[in-house]
């Protein structure tokens, strides 16, 4: 399972030297939370923050959009570098139309799911997907507690994406630590975002990536 820090929980005041950190570790890829005050309570990053990471990390950006209306915004997060987009079921009326857009400005395409929305609304888009992201907490905030029915429906939708043969990521966003990654991993996740786990952890940003990674072997590189 790759690991995919969320710079959400980064002190802003030294995210140069945190990302450098990063760098230096075997993390996958960097998470960017993008939130409007409207989708979600919270208020965090957007296009310029996402154009700096580009300049000081070789790593890929994934930017998680919690957003309202995304598909107006996708341009300029794909002009500021942005390796794939992810955006939330619940904000695209027309997410087969807002999929497709990602995929014609050359990146990759996720969709998010919130903790209440039932797996089987993406059944029609699986298939066009290289990533679906499954919050394991509710959008917003970071640092909060992993909710633990979503395992049972992480190895729902494992078995779904197997069951087609789909060669599309498996992602989760939320209270993943050093306890939580080996139980979504066994249940099927790809890929962990995590934030407080990462940046706030005491041994520091490259113990806190080693520690979650554990003996997984498996993980690239
Ligand atoms: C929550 C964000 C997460 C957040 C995770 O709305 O989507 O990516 O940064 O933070 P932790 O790992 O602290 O739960
Ligand atoms: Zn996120």
């Amino acid at each position: 399972m790759k690991i995919a820090p969320s710079v959400l929980a980064a002190d802003f005041a030294r995210l140069g030297q945190q990302v450098e950190q990063l760098n230096q570790t075997r993390a996958d890829r960097l998470h960017v939370d993008v939130m409007d005050g409207v989708f979600v309570p919270n208020l965090s990053m957007g296009p310029l923050v996402v154009e700096a990471l580009k300049r000081i990390t070789p790593l890929p950006l994934e930017v998680h959009l919690m957003i309202v209306q995304p598909e107006r915004h996708l341009e300029v997060f794909a002009q500021a570098g942005a390796a794939s987009l992810i955006v939330h079921q619940e904000a695209c009326p027309h997410l087969h139309r807002t999929v497709q857009q990602i995929k014609d400005l050359g990146l990759k395409a996720g969709v998010a799911l919130n903790p209440a929305t039932p797996i089987g609304l993406l059944d029609e888009i699986l298939i066009d997907l290289d990533l679906v992201l499954l919050m394991t907490v509710n959008p917003g905030f970071g640092g909060q507690t992993f909710i633990e029915s979503s395992l049972d429906k992480l190895r729902r939708l494992r078995a779904r994406i197997d069951e087609l043969g789909l060669d599309c990521e498996l992602e989760v966003d939320g209270g993943i630590n050093a306890a939580t990654a080996p139980r979504v991993k066994q249940a099927g996740a790809t890929v962990a975002v995590a934030g407080t786990a990462v940046f706030a952890h005491p041994q520091g940003i490259v113990q806190a990536v080693k520690g979650l990674y554990g003996n997984d072997t498996t993980a690239t590189p």
